[in-house]
């Protein structure tokens, strides 16, 4: 078990990880509405409101922050009390959006119960839902005052989804934490066998990684968090080039190797580093190459979309560039040049 508090901003963020949530959950004084995924099974936890939620991105959408609003405001709900948000990567989404807006933001506690939920969606604070088709648009920066991570939720989670959430903790080792590199190297048969020693490592290493970049820089403004945003750009494009059928993860992962292709050719990174990235990436089967990714991906779709990255800044993109594992730069690269590296990678 792990625990250790962060304060971000103005906010101060609780972690706990591998401990049991119900009793986490229970031992915490106040009225609490539990807003939750329908998939999941809770049992003998004590709230004050229930509400299941079904997940997936058609849940992060107005209708269902306005109904979770409906259900505190009828039985009410003021800013003394929690919200407590059970779930994937969408219910946090959703539910710390409602969360941030009812009566100018009640107390939030995330319990993600996805890998991804657990190292990425549930910590920094971003909060939100889809808007006339695109993701994210209608949103808050919001910290939870706790982040409760039982391991156990990962038994029924999908090994693909284990992978998918894994390209995420690679990102960070790559471009913060070395240690965590040489630990994933060395555990990989670990990791992949749910061995929850391994995962609570895994899971605490990656929380700590992200809480530190997000303390610097929570809204995005001083060039710092667009570290997590590596393998983003090029990841995105992917993900638009194939009508948004590559997974997230996987879409990252050939981006995370795109990008240090680019940073190693434009001289930013040590030798080796291209190599580092793909001899990890390949250990977890995560894909190098667009065509490992059994899409079809238009390069044109493609490379439109990296014009509407939302690091483009005055016709270049902030890049963050690993310099060496665990190690990163920023470097602004004209728009046209970044095409031309991407074209090259994607065809
Ligand atoms: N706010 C952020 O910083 C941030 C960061 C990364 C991703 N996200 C968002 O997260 C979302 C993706 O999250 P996700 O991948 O968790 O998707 P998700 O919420 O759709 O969950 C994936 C699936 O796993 C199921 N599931 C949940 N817990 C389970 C468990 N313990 N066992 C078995 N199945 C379980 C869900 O029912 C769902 O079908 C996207 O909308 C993305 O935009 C947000």
């Amino acid at each position: 078990m792990r625990s250790f508090q962060e304060q971000v901003c103005c906010s101060q963020v609780d972690v706990v990880i591998g401990k049991d949530y119900v009793e986490e959950l229970n031992s915490i004084n106040g009225r609490k509405a539990v807003v939750f995924s329908k998939n999941l099974k809770l049992e003998g936890l004590e709230a004050d409101l229930l509400i299941p939620l079904d997940d997936g991105e058609q849940a992060k959408d107005l209708s269902t922050v306005l109904s979770i609003a409906r259900e505190m405001f009828e039985k009410g709900f003021d800013r003394g009390d929690y919200v407590i948000a059970v779930g994937g990567g969408t219910v946090l989404d959703v539910v710390g959006f409602a969360s941030s807006i009812y009566l100018r933001g009640l107390k939030l506690v995330n319990v993600p119960t996805t890998f991804l939920g657990m190292v990425d969606a549930g910590i920094g604070g971003k909060t939100g839902v889809n808007f006339q088709g695109i993701k994210n648009v209608l949103g808050t920066f919001y910290q939870p005052s706790k982040i409760v991570i039982d391991l156990k939720f990962l038994r029924t989670l999908p090994i693909e989804e284990l992978k998918k959430g894994m390209a995420e903790v690679i990102k960070y080792s790559l471009t913060l934490d070395k240690e965590l590199y040489d630990y994933l190297s060395l555990n990989k048969d670990r990791v992949m066998a749910k061995d929850e020693d391994a995962l609570e490592e895994v899971v605490y290493r990656s929380v700590k990684d992200k809480l530190g970049v997000v303390k610097q820089d929570e809204r995005e403004e001083k060039g710092i968090r667009i570290v997590l945003n590596f393998g983003h750009t090029i990841g995105h494009a992917i993900e638009a080039g194939s009508d948004f059928k590559v997974p997230h993860g996987y879409a990252i992962s050939v981006g995370m190797v795109c990008e240090a292709k680019i940073a190693e050719e434009m001289g930013y990174s040590e030798e080796g580093v291209v190599e580092d990235v793909l001899w990890l990436l390949q250990l977890y089967n995560l894909p190098i190459s667009v065509d490992q990714l059994g899409q079809n991906v238009s390069v044109e779709k493609a490379l439109k979309a990296i014009g509407k990255d939302k690091k483009v800044r005055g016709g270049a993109v902030m890049m963050p560039f690993p310099t060496r594992i665990g190690d990163w730069k920023r470097v602004d690269v004209p728009l046209e040049t970044l095409r031309g590296f991407a074209e090259q990678c994607l065809k």
